[in-house]
């Protein structure tokens, strides 16, 4: 149990980011933040568990990443919206490194229909964006944090969005090819949900559940979209 103290001095602040002998885990983890999260993680010392879907090429970053530290990176192509494949996923990193200790929720699902109008979209988009971003973090938070919860400690933080919160102001989209789906917004809401929901029923069992809400992460946009965007966020 670490001492109490209200003497700052006291505290090695480098030592709380220091993630040597952790394993964590990041689903979506060849996305544009996933794979942020997974160099940050491997630059502070973990084990990274790269897992993402097929043809993401996991397994490759995962031997870039163990090359360049000195250390086991672990690849995985998986369907997080499916329950084998995220107990293939937990097996794996058990038989490989015998524990986990954080859970990074960095999936989402963009189908080739997903911006498509609310009036003309269809059952099979809809489900795969629920799928995907809402019953994967679910799969993943049961698996994984309820292993997690047996054992006694454990992190899990997970994604959801702005618009799990406030709804999109729909001018941001005008002139450009893209917008934000309401299957976007109604799955990330059950993110968000699923998280605070988790956190308090957790709470007695050392897991801790957090959520980040990303907002606007600078990703080569249109430009009329990048003009749009600045002038309604001062
Ligand atoms: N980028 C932003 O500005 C922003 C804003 C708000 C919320 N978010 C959320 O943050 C998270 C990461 O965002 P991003 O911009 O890195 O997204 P991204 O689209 O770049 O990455 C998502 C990753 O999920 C993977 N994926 C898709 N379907 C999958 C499946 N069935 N199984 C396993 N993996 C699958 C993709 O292959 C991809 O690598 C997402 O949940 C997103 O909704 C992002």
């Amino acid at each position: 149990m670490e001492m109490r103290t209200t003497n700052p001095e006291t505290i090695n602040f480098k030592d709380k980011f220091d993630l040597h002998g952790k394993v964590i885990i990041i689903t979506g983890g060849m996305g544009l933040i996933g794979r942020a999260f997974s160099e940050a993680c491997a630059q502070y010392g973990a084990t990274v568990v790269i897992a993402d879907r097929e043809g993401a090429g996991s397994e490759e970053f995962a031997e870039n990443l163990s090359k360049r530290f000195n250390r086991e990176m672990i690849g995985i192509t998986f369907d997080v919206g499916k329950r084998e494949d995220v107990e293939r996923l937990k097996k794996t990193v058990l038989e490989k490194t015998g524990k986990t200790d954080g859970l990074v929720n960095c999936h989402q699902n963009k189908t080739a229909k997903f911006f498509a109008k609310f009036e003309e979209y269809t059952d099979e988009d809809w489900d795969a964006v629920v799928e995907t971003n809402l019953k994967g973090t679910y799969l993943t938070c049961q698996i994984i944090g309820g292993y997690m919860a047996e054992k006694g400690s454990g992190s899990i933080i997970n994604m959801p969005s702005t618009y799990s919160v406030v709804a999109p102001n729909q001018n941001l989209y005008k002139g450009t090819s893209i917008g934000c789906p309401a299957a976007y917004s109604a799955s990330k809401g059950g993110v968000m949900a699923l998280s605070q929901y988790l956190s308090t029923y957790w709470a007695d069992k050392g897991v801790r559940v957090n959520q980040i809400t990303p907002h606007g992460v600078s990703n080569n946009h249109e430009e009329q979209f990048e003009k749009n965007f600045s002038n309604f966020h001062h």
